[in-house]
C-alpha cells in the first residue's frame, strides 16, 4: 500500500542481501520510520515490543529472524533454540508458530551449510504468499460489500466498523479485514469504515485511521464503546475484523473488545464477518476457550501517549497514582456470533464443517 505515494510492505529485505527492515510501528502515526533488524534477538524484540504486531507479520517477522539466526549459527540446536526462542515472544497469535513449523520443517532435515540460504528463501516466500493470501481475502470479501452497496441509494456509503488494525500494516500488505474494503474503495463503491479507537493501545486510532487515510478511504475513529449505540441507530450495514487465532470450530480469538462488538451486531441484525487466512487456523484446538489469553502490562492501560502541539511526543498517566489495572489483550467470539469467515480460499461459516469445506482438511 502507499505511505507518502510511495509503495511499502511492512518488512522487507535490505540491499545487503540479508538485514531486514520494519516499519516502527509503535511511532506511528506521528512518525513513520523504519528499524534494521540484523539478529533474531532483534526479531524477537520487535515481536515482543510490538514495533510489529498483527498475527500474519509477526509470522513473517519470526521467519525472517530464524533466517538471521541461521547467518551466526546453522546447528540443529540453534535453529531448534531460536524456534523456541521466538515463539515464546507472543503466545496468542498462531501465526507465529505456523511460520516457526514452517521454517522447522523447510530447514531441519538440510545439512547445517544449507541452512541460512534456505533460510532466506524460505522467508521470502512466506512474506510473498502472506500478500497473495490477504488480496484473494479481499477477492472474496468484496461481493459482502457489493451486495450491501447495491441495497443503498447512488452515492449513500456503505458503512462497515472494525475493530482494532487488521490492515496491511498487521500483515505485508493489503490486510485482512480491510482487503475487501480496499478493493471495493479502489473500484469505486462509497464507502465509510467507523474505526473503533481500541484501547488500550489504540491501533484502531494510530494504525487503522492512519493507513485508510494514506489510502484516501473514508472513516470515523470512534471509543470503543459507540459501535453499539451506532448498530442500534442503523448507522452501521456491517462488520469485519480481524483474527489472531480461530479454533478448529470457527470460534475466533481478536484484539480485546471484539466479543463486545459482536454481540451488539448479534443483537441489531448487523452482520458480522472476520477475515483470515489459513495460517491462522488453529487445527489443534477446538474450543475457543482453551486459548491462551495474553496478559499484558497494566501501564498500558494506566498511561496514555499523545502528540504536543509542538509535535513532541509524550507518554502521560490518565488514572490516579496507585491505582491497578488488567489488561488482557486478547478475547474469544464463539463460533455462533460469527456470520461468516472470509479466507483466501473463499466464505464460510464459522464452524468444523465450513473451514474443513474450504480448507480441504480433515482437521
Ligand atoms: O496486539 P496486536 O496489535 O498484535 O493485535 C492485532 C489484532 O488483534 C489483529 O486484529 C489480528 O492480529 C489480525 S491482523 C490481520
Amino acid at each position: 500500500m502507499h505511505i507518502h505515494g510511495r509503495a511499502h510492505r511492512t518488512i522487507w529485505l535490505n540491499a545487503d542481501g540479508w538485514s531486514v527492515e520494519v516499519i516502527e510501528q509503535t511511532l506511528l502515526p506521528h512518525r513513520f520510520e523504519t528499524v534494521t533488524l540484523k539478529t533474531a534477538e532483534a526479531a524477537a524484540g520487535a515481536i515482543k515490543t510490538m514495533q510489529v504486531r498483527g498475527a500474519p507479520l509477526i509470522g513473517v517477522t519470526a521467519a525472517y529472524g530464524v533466517a538471521l539466526a541461521m547467518r551466526a549459527d546453522s546447528s540443529g540446536a540453534a535453529l531448534a533454540r531460536t524456534i523456541a526462542y521466538l515463539a515464546s515472544q507472543r503466545p496468542t497469535a498462531v501465526n507465529l508458530r505456523w511460520a516457526l513449523e514452517e521454517m522447522r520443517k523447510v530447514l531441519a532435515p538440510l545439512p547445517p551449510a544449507d541452512r541460512e540460504k534456505a533460510a532466506y528463501a524460505k522467508a521470502a516466500a512466506i512474506c510473498d504468499d502472506e500478500v497473495e493470501t490477504c488480496r484473494m481475502i479481499g477477492v472474496h470479501g468484496l461481493p459482502i460489500i457489493e451486495a450491501l452497496a447495491a441495497k443503498k441509494r447512488p452515492g449513500e456509503p456503505v458503512n462497515i466498523l472494525t475493530h482494532c488494525n487488521a490492515g496491511w500494516l498487521a500483515c505485508v500488505d493489503w490486510g485482512t479485514a480491510t482487503s475487501p474494503i480496499y478493493q471495493a474503495h479502489d473500484r469505486g463503491v462509497a464507502l465509510h469504515v467507523w474505526v473503533d479507537e481500541t484501547r488500550p493501545r489504540n491501533q484502531g486510532a494510530s494504525l487503522t485511521a492512519y493507513e485508510l487515510g494514506a489510502h484516501g478511504v473514508p472513516h470515523t475513529i470512534i471509543v470503543d464503546n459507540a459501535g453499539g449505540h451506532l448498530m442500534q441507530h442503523g448507522k452501521v450495514d456491517m462488520c469485519i475484523v480481524g483474527t489472531d487465532r480461530v479454533t478448529s470450530n470457527g470460534d475466533v480469538c481478536n484484539k480485546i473488545g471484539t466479543y463486545l462488538k459482536a454481540l451488539a451486531a448479534f443483537d441489531n441484525g448487523v452482520p458480522f464477518y472476520v477475515a483470515l487466512p489459513g495460517s491462522t487456523v488453529d487445527w489443534e484446538l477446538d474450543d475457543g476457550m482453551k486459548i491462551e489469553i495474553e496478559e499484558r502490562s497494566g501501564d498500558e492501560v494506566l498511561k496514555m501517549a499523545g502528540r504536543l502541539p509542538d509535535g513532541r511526543v509524550e507518554v502521560v498517566e490518565i488514572a490516579a497514582p496507585g491505582s491497578k489495572a488488567g489488561n488482557p489483550a486478547f478475547d474469544v467470539t464463539p463460533a455462533r456470533l460469527v456470520t461468516g469467515l472470509v479466507t483466501e480460499r473463499g466464505v464460510c461459516k464459522a464452524s468444523t464443517d465450513g473451514l474443513r469445506g474450504v480448507f480441504r482438511r480433515l482437521g
